[in-house]
């Protein structure tokens, strides 16, 4: 197993080196705090889950989880990898189409579809959208009918599975907002009411059960509920699930102490599984998807910050802050998120420090509580690995920050994909009404 910082390339400058790229001369080029991607990795990761599952189960989708991170550069590489695309607001699929993604191999997901959501996506024709409530299938139905159109959906259910990782990010079990749940029959009504509804066409079920999953006990479990939920409804309907969808949740490695499974013991795991559970209950094999998110652009980010202030409180720690933070990473607030990192510009030293990183903004904003680096002073670079997947999508400007620029690297190339916001950005959507003018 390596870690983030095993992994991590140095030149003979010392440089950090991402996608081929010396880190110190992309911080000169496009500034920071800078988001950096490399494309090699994100590509390879796509490939891992294709060919993974591919090879171990006749029919399947992997559609990349868009919340994680998505630009419409990003949009182009997952089509580029022949990726389907899993959306979750009017943004999302605006990106996608806008990157000309090919419609049908979208999804839409969503606890609470507004109206113009639901009709972007049946306008656009996309290829599944994943109901999430018994309301929602009536609306869906109306919808399509106005339209002339029929829908294809999925049904997200809730299988009740509780799963150890952060209480924020689980999200199949009974106590959930998301989905209909299979215990107290609300799942068997929901496949009912879509069977009678004549705008929609059902055609499988999907469930999420949560994310950072670091072991595949839940998503056997997940594949165990789900197949004999499948059994159930198929003595009691005849109905046929066509696509099982077993959203995303693999966890990546944030640091050396996580272990994380591959996506071939994923597979392995989980295809023989999932074969041998349909055959005994005397079903089809369904299509199989899957939506990763975090496991596919995660850990191919980088985030790069120039050191400020270093300060030393004697005999108790030294903080180093950097000109990011809660703004470009709210992770370590939300979910107590934990990141390793080096000093980029001597990434080729030994680590000989523990500090704490601080960010700039106006609050105790932590971004890694004890971080073990090289010798760091003010104006160097600092690296945070790991920081693809829900950092710049859950971006902000609290405190007013200019949101930073994302470069997308990749052998030796450095390509900007996002362009950084500038301060006249920031009031661009400011409004003085007349009477304060
Ligand atoms: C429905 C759905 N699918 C896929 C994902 C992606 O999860 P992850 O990034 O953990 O792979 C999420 C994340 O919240 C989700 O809600």
């Amino acid at each position: 197993m390596t870690t983030p910082n095993s992994m991590m390339i140095v030149n003979d400058a010392g440089h950090l080196v991402v996608g081929g790229c010396d880190v110190v001369e992309l911080a000169a080029q496009f500034a920071t705090p800078l988001y950096l991607y490399d494309e090699t990795v994100i590509r390879r990761r796509c490939r891992d889950y294709v060919q993974a599952f591919a090879e171990r189960y006749p029919s399947v989708e992997i559609c990349y989880a868009g919340k994680a991170g998505l630009t419409t550069a990003i949009v182009r590489l997952m089509d580029q990898e022949s990726m389907g695309l899993d959306v979750a607001s009017a943004g999302e699929l605006y990106t996608a189409l806008q990157a000309d993604f090919p419609p049908e191999r979208i999804k839409l997901h969503g606890n609470y579809k507004s109206e113009q959501e639901m009709r972007m996506a049946i306008e656009a024709g996309v290829g599944r959208i994943v109901a999430d409530s018994l309301p929602e299938l009536d609306q869906l139905d109306a919808l399509a009918g106005e339209m002339g159109a029929t829908a294809d959906i999925l049904i997200r259910v809730r299988p009740g599975i509780d799963t150890h990782t952060h209480e924020l990010i689980q999200t199949g079990q009974v106590d959930s907002k998301f989905g209909v749940g299979i215990y107290g029959g609300e799942a068997e009504q929901a496949v009912r009411r879509a069977l009678e509804l004549g705008n929609l066409r059902l055609h499988g079920l999907h469930c999420h059960i949560g994310s950072q999953l670091l072991e595949l006990d839940s998503f056997e479990r997940a594949v165990d509920l789900m197949i004999e939920f499948m059994a159930d409804l198929h003595q009691q309907t005849g109905w046929e699930c066509e696509d099982l969808d077993l959203g995303g949740g693999l966890g990546i490695r944030y640091t050396e102490h996580d272990e994380v499974p591959t996506v071939a013991e994923m597979a392995r795991r989980l295809c023989p599984r999932l074969q041998q559970a349909v055959a005994a209950a005397g079903l089809p094999l369904p299509r199989l998807i899957l939506e990763p998110g975090r496991s596919i652009v995660g850990e191919a980010g980088v985030t790069i910050y120039t050191v400020g202030v270093v300060k030393e409180i004697p005999d108790l720690r030294t903080y180093v802050s950097v000109d990011g933070g809660l703004s470009d990473n709210p992770r370590p607030a939300l979910y107590d998120a934990v990141y390793e990192a080096v000093v980029a510009n001597r990434a080729d030293r030994p680590a000989t420090e523990w500090v704490r990183v601080a960010g700039k903004h106006c609050e105790t904003d932590t971004l890694i509580e004890e971080a073990h680096i090289q010798r760091v002073e003010a104006g160097d670079l600092l690296a945070v690995f790991a920081t693809g997947a829900y950092n710049y999508a859950m971006a902000s400007n609290y405190n007013r920050f200019t949101r930073p620029a994302v470069v997308l690297c990749g052998e030796g190339r450095a390509e900007l994909i996002v362009r950084r916001e500038t301060l006249e950005d920031i009031v661009s959507h400011d409004v003085i009404p007349e009477h304060l003018r």
